[in-house]
């Protein structure tokens, strides 16, 4: 997969030799800091199996990572199957929040699925999740159905988003687009 180096909107101080933001795909090895970003993430994680399968063996699939410093701060995957992308996961490490990776890795996702013929795409999203909301609504999702009670926790509703290319705000209409 080919890596693309970014420089970030904002640098968090926890790294003052952060300078680059490093998007390539995920293998194998980086599994075990894939789980790393899952623990910090969320409160009902990707079973290892499912990530080993994914990530190693799914020709549908496609795993990116997010690195400073030659260290992994977030990840994001999807499968693509024919015209539909279905994005996986996305996740960035709470201290690196809020500095453009998860959009980066957004991005990444987006154009890699247009690569493979999708130009419809969808995602689950917790009803309670604002910052992940108002992500995706910046790359053109609109909330298409609600899955009552989806979320085993706390028996939360998922939203059900969906992008379909043309749809007002495109990838290349992202300020930063052209940088990933
Ligand atoms: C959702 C998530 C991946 C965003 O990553 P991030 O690196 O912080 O996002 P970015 O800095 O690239 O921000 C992109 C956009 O997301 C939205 N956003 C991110 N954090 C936000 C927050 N705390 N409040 C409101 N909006 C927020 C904003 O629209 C932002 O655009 P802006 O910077 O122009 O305002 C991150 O919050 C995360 O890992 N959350 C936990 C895991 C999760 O919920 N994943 C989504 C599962 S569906």
């Amino acid at each position: 997969m080919p890596a693309a180096a970014v420089a970030p909107k904002a640098l968090p101080s926890a790294d003052p030799i952060m300078r680059w933001v490093r998007i390539r795909g995920a293998g194998s090895d980086d599994i075990d800091a894939i789980m790393e970003v899952e623990r910090a993430s969320f409160t009902l994680q990707w079973a290892r199996d499912d990530l080993e399968r994914d990530i190693g063996r799914n020709v549908l699939s496609a795993y990116f990572v997010a690195e400073t410093s030659g260290a992994v701060r977030g990840y994001a995957g999807m499968w693509v199957v024919w015209e539909e992308c279905h994005i996986m996961t996305i996740a960035v490490v709470p201290e690196y929040r809020r500095a453009g990776i998860g959009a980066m890795l957004l991005m990444k996702l987006i154009d890699e699925a247009r690569l493979r013929g999708a130009y419809k795409f969808f995602l689950e999203v917790r009803a309670s999740n604002a910052p992940a909301i108002s992500m995706y609504e910046k790359f053109g999702f609109r909330s298409v159905d609600v899955r009552k009670a989806y979320y085993e926790d706390n028996k939360e509703d998922a939203v059900v988003m969906m992008r379909e290319e043309g749809a007002a705000t495109s990838c290349s209409d992202d300020a930063s687009a052209e940088d990933v």
